[in-house]
Formats: C-alpha cells, structure tokens, sequence
C-alpha cells in the first residue's frame, strides 16, 4: 500500500516535470532557479545610461591615451605616421620593413577593408559601384600607380572625397601593409598586360626599416596624423 503511492507520487511528479517540455514556444524567459552568475547587470555598447553626465554608457578614453604600437614621437614625425618627408612631400617607399607576413596581412587587410569598394583586384567594381554605381576608381591607372605610397596612406587615413577615413578602424601599420599589397596588385596587372616601362612602374615598396620612434609616455598625445 505505502508503496504504490510513493509510485504514484512519483509517477505524477515525473509528469508534471513532462509536462514542462510540451513542445511550444514561449516568449518569455525560462525559468532559472539559480541564476547565480549567468545573468549579470552590463552595458550593452551604445547604451544610455543615467550614471553618466553625458548619458551614454560607452566612456571616451582618457585624454592622451596611446593605442598599443602607436606611441609615436612628437617632435620626429616619421613618414611611418604621416606618410610625408621632412619637407612635407609624400614619401615614394614604404618605411618599414615589409616581409611575407607583413605582405599577407596587407591582402587579407586589403580584401577586407578595400575590396567592398575597389573590388579585390583593384578595379573599382566593388559592391558600392556594382549597386549604387559610385564612381570607384580603378588602381590600374597610370596616375594611381604613379601616385606616392606616402598619398595612399594619407587618403587611407584622411578619406578623400567620396571615400571615407578609416584613420579608426585600420591601424598604422595595416595601412602599409595594405599598401604593399595594392602595389603587388598594380605590379602583377601590369606584368600580365605587356610589362612595365619605367614611367609606369610602382614606387619601389622596400627601403630600410624605420621602425617607429618611441618616446617617454608623457610626450605621448594623441596626435591628428594630419597637419
Ligand atoms: C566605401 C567605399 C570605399 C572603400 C571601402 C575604400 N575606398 Fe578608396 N575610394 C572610394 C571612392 C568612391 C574613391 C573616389 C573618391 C573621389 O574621387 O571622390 C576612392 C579613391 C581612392 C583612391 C584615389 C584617391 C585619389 O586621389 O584619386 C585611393 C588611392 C584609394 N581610394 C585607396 C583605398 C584603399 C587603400 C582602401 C582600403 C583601405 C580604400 N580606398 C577603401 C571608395 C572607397
């Protein structure tokens, strides 16, 4: 007797936990009886926030903050920052050192950050042409491979025209690299149509590694790479 209803107990019980999954969907949120740590208070990014004077969650970084790898010497502006001499005329080389890896990455960078526009060949027939028919020009013309690596980089970093910056999202040193790759392109059409005459060659892309100049961290501010 005792122990069919502690079955019968059991059998209900194990039907009530059945009848949880009754195979419909539901809105709301499923029960969670020890939430312990999986659910904890956060910002989502962009959010507001009542904290804040400025209302917004997401805080500016501290004035004079240095991104990693781009501590950069105030009173030397190397042509690695700005792409000009001394002088202030756009520098021909690439100056860094530029490697296999550094030529893999400028592809993969170029693809990624270049290519939705200029297409991953260089041509100009990207997405943005192709649906909207923004005028994208090729890179395989004598002007753009006539035009110094130090000019890329600042159009890359400044925006020119209808072309964005993206001085944020592409870091320094993936802008050379993006621009080995965009001479290796240039190189490569040319040799296919016929061979390089010496007007046309691209700028020579190696030169002696200038690694960039360090400083002390209280020189280091944030610095426009434009003038
Ligand atoms: C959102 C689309 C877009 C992306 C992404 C883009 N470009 Fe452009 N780019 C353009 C357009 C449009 C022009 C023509 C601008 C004009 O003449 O107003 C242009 C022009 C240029 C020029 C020629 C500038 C001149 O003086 O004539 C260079 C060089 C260039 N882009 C390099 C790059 C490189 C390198 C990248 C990748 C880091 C890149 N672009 C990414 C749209 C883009």
């Amino acid at each position: 007797m005792r122990r069919s209803t502690r079955s019968n107990l059991a059998l209900a019980l194990a039907l009530l936990a059945l009848s949880g999954c009754r195979g419909c969907t539901s809105s709301r949120p499923p029960v969670h009886l020890n939430p312990n740590m999986d659910v904890q208070p956060r910002y989502e990014p962009q959010a507001a926030s009542a904290f804040f004077y400025n209302g917004q969650a997401m805080r500016p970084p501290v004035p004079g903050t240095v991104a990693r790898g781009e501590l950069r010497n105030l009173t030397n502006d190397s042509p690695y920052w700005t792409g000009k001499d001394a002088g202030g005329a756009f520098v021909t080389a690439i100056p860094m050192a530029v490697d296999d890896a550094v030529r893999a990455r400028g592809k993969q960078r170029f693809e990624i950050y270049c290519g939705a526009c200029h297409d991953k060949h260089g041509d100009g027939k990207g997405i943005l042409y192709e649906r909207g028919k923004v005028p994208t020009p090729s890179f395989h013309t004598d002007r753009l491979r006539q035009m110094p690596a130090g000019q890329i980089f600042d159009t890359v970093t400044n925006g020119f025209g209808l072309m964005p910056s993206y001085r944020y999202p592409i870091p320094v040193s993936d802008r050379w690299a993006i621009i080995v790759h965009l001479r290796a392109l240039q190189a490569h059409r040319l040799e296919r149509s016929g061979g390089a005459t010496a007007a046309q060659a691209p700028a020579p892309t190696e030169t002696a590694p200038a690694p960039p100049q360090q400083t002390p961290p209280q020189q280091a501010q944030p610095q426009e790479v434009k003038p």
